[in-house]
């Protein structure tokens, strides 16, 4: 199984970006824990990280022949991207929506996700662990 990992805009900057709410970590780092997570799953990962919505919505339409599934963190494209919730609305294989921090117990205007109710499912508040939980629910389920 293939599962690609979709980092949206500003998570580039993991690590330097508001520590307080997302840690120390860098991407670099969240993407070694969640290749181990891979590899402890069986599941083979790919990575990628855009600023663009147009970029995003690319990388999901290719995925949909080349990937079992997508985890992604669509950043604050996630509250008012339409775009990207039609995107992921148009493949079959499963996304799952993954969030560091909880985004239901932040800003008003973080609390919901146009991304998320188009995904399989989606994961927020545990940090890290978002992606591995997401990716887990991949490998463990199937379809949408
Ligand atoms: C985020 C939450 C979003 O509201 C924010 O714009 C981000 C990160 C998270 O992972 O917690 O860029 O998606």
């Amino acid at each position: 199984m293939r599962v690609l990992i979709i980092h949206g805009p500003n998570l580039n900057l993991l690590g330097e970006r508001q520590p307080e709410i997302y840690g120390h970590q860098t991407l670099e780092e969240i993407n070694d824990y969640i290749r181990t997570s891979a590899r402890d799953l069986g599941v083979e990962v790919e990575f990628a990280q855009y600023s663009g919505e147009g970029e995003i919505i690319d990388a999901i339409h290719s995925a949909r022949t080349t990937f079992d599934g997508i985890v992604i963190n669509p950043g604050a494209y996630s509250h008012y991207s339409h775009a990207i919730a039609d995107a992921i609305g148009s493949v079959k294989i499963p996304v799952v929506e993954a969030h560091l921090s909880n985004i239901a117990g932040r800003e008003a205007h973080r609390r919901t996700s146009v991304t998320a109710a188009a995904c399989t499912g989606s994961v927020s508040g545990f940090g890290q662990q978002s992606y591995a939980l997401a990716l887990r629910a991949i490998a463990q389920t199937q379809g949408k």
